[in-house]
């Protein structure tokens, strides 16, 4: 049996409750146009997710009557060009909005994300009419996207996929495995990426875009494709995780992305650079999910004839907390703008962002659970949902081990901007 959160969480009801959060969320650096994708979010996740969240963490079933909202307030569009029907693609306000949906449920929060890691190959690499072809539909919300990198044997190594896709006459042939499908199941198109040119070892691999007759509830198989895992898993319940298997699928020549062969790999590296700060605002929505809980639990719950807020190794926990999350918000927010504004830091920053907020969101999320005592470890009440669904945001989308490799890359190509420096260092002169 389901059942509702506890009465005690009506303390986020109060008009005071209220006021606190509502300052606490107050950000003076967006501008009107990103408040107002920020509103609209944070209505959906108020009326529609939060009270349907444990529900569908319990039932681990896809929250359709989410979708239906998310579609009718517009929020897909956040991602897509103006030219195919979106809002202008502005990653800023796609993390504005992808925060604010995580912050009620972080399964829903990567549900909504996942079509934007979908669609940015297409948005990236595609040609004119594949982008005309698929895009108004994602925008409109009719068409949800997936995006198949992994493998059982590749996930950091995304380069050393299997999954093949060889030329026959005017079509392509797919034949393999994806793992780890977030959305998979449920999505109409599916941005695959297969080896191309085994041989070759920088034009290795090409995207394809895989389609599914029908939408929504009513997708229908296609011969060669199958769902051949529904994983079950710890945390992001609400939403389908699943392997797929190729088996001489077969499709037309036009559904190679871009177009040429060869360009896949980098175009997954420019959409992973897209699509890191997404991941790193469900982690900062997250965390201020379980923080606002903690906050309400800790100034109601009596201990010791007092609110336990009142003691300071608990105020330590809240204090440390909210810095850690309004400081993770501003790097995601920062490398957001450097996403939107194409500068060449732009993969350092979706990287640190990236890192940065999903470390902060394991802690803050576990120690939430900790201010909720015995009451947090337990299922009837929704703290420990935001801890289970935090884990995953340090794995996926590249794990944080990935990201501080990436950093590093980028620091020690910087690092020749330093060389006046050098005539500090024991470094011999002709070394220099
Ligand atoms: N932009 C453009 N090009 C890039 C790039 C970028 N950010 N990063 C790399 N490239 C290019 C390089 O310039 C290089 O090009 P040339 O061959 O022409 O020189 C080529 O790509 C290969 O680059 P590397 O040598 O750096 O590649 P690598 O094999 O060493 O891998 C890696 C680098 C960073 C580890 C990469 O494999 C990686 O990011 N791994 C993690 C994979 C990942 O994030 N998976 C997530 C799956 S999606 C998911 O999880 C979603 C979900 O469920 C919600």
């Amino acid at each position: 049996m389901i059942r509702a959160p506890h009465p005690m969480l009506d303390g986020l009801n109060t008009p005071a409750s209220r006021a606190l959060l509502e300052s606490l969320m107050t950000d003076p650096l967006l501008a009107p146009e990103n408040l107002e994708w920020r509103e609209r979010a944070r209505e959906v996740a108020d009326k529609y997710v939060r009270p349907v969240a444990w529900k569908y963490d319990r039932l681990q079933e896809y929250p359709w009557e989410v979708q239906e909202q998310l579609k009718a307030y517009g929020l897909y569009k956040v991602f897509v060009d103006k030219e195919y029907g979106g809002a202008g693609c502005s990653v800023l306000n796609l993390c504005l909005v992808v925060e604010e949906l995580a912050k009620a449920c972080g399964g829903i929060g990567v549900g909504f994300a996942v079509n934007a890691l979908g669609s940015f190959p297409i948005m990236i690499g595609g040609t004119d009419e594949q982008k005309e072809r698929f895009l108004p539909e994602v925008a409109a919300g009719n068409h949800l996207v997936a995006f198949g990198l992994s493998e059982k044997n590749a996930g950091s190594d995304a380069g050393g996929m299997a999954c093949s896709a060889v030329k026959d006459g005017d079509q392509w042939v797919l034949n393999g495995h994806k793992k780890w499908n977030t959305n998979g199941a449920i999505a109409h198109v599916n941005t695959i990426f297969a080896v191309t040119d085994p041989e070759s070892r920088s034009r290795r691999i090409s995207a394809f875009v895989v389609q599914r007759p029908g939408s929504g509830e009513e997708l229908g198989d296609i011969e060669g494709f199958r769902i051949a895992k529904v994983e079950d898993k710890m945390g992001i319940r609400a939403i389908p995780v699943v392997e797929l298997e190729f088996d001489n699928l077969r499709l037309d020549s036009d559904r190679l992305i871009g177009g040429r062969p060869g360009v896949g790999f980098k175009h997954a590296m420019m959409t992973l650079d897209k699509a890191r700060p997404g991941v790193a605002a469900q982690a900062v929505g997250c965390a201020q999910g379980a923080l606002d809980l903690a906050l309400v639990y800790a100034t109601n719950r009596v201990q010791f004839g007092q609110p336990i807020a009142s003691k300071q190794m608990v105020q330590q926990l809240l204090a440390d907390g909210a810095q850690k999350v309004a400081a993770a918000r501003q790097l995601v927010h920062a490398a957001a703008r450097h996403v939107d504004a194409g500068t060449k830091e732009a993969n350092k920053y979706a990287a640190m962002a990236k890192c940065f907020a999903t470390d902060v969101a394991m802690e803050v999320t576990t120690d939430a659970v900790q201010i909720f005592g015995g009451y947090g470890f337990m299922r009837d009440y929704p703290v420990e949902k935001y801890m289970r669904d935090a884990k995953i945001t340090q794995i996926y989308e590249g794990t944080n081990q990935v990201q501080r490799l990436v950093i590093a890359r980028n620091l020690i190509k910087e690092a020749s901007k330093l060389d006046h420096l050098s005539h500090y260092m024991p470094i011999p002169e002709d070394q220099r």
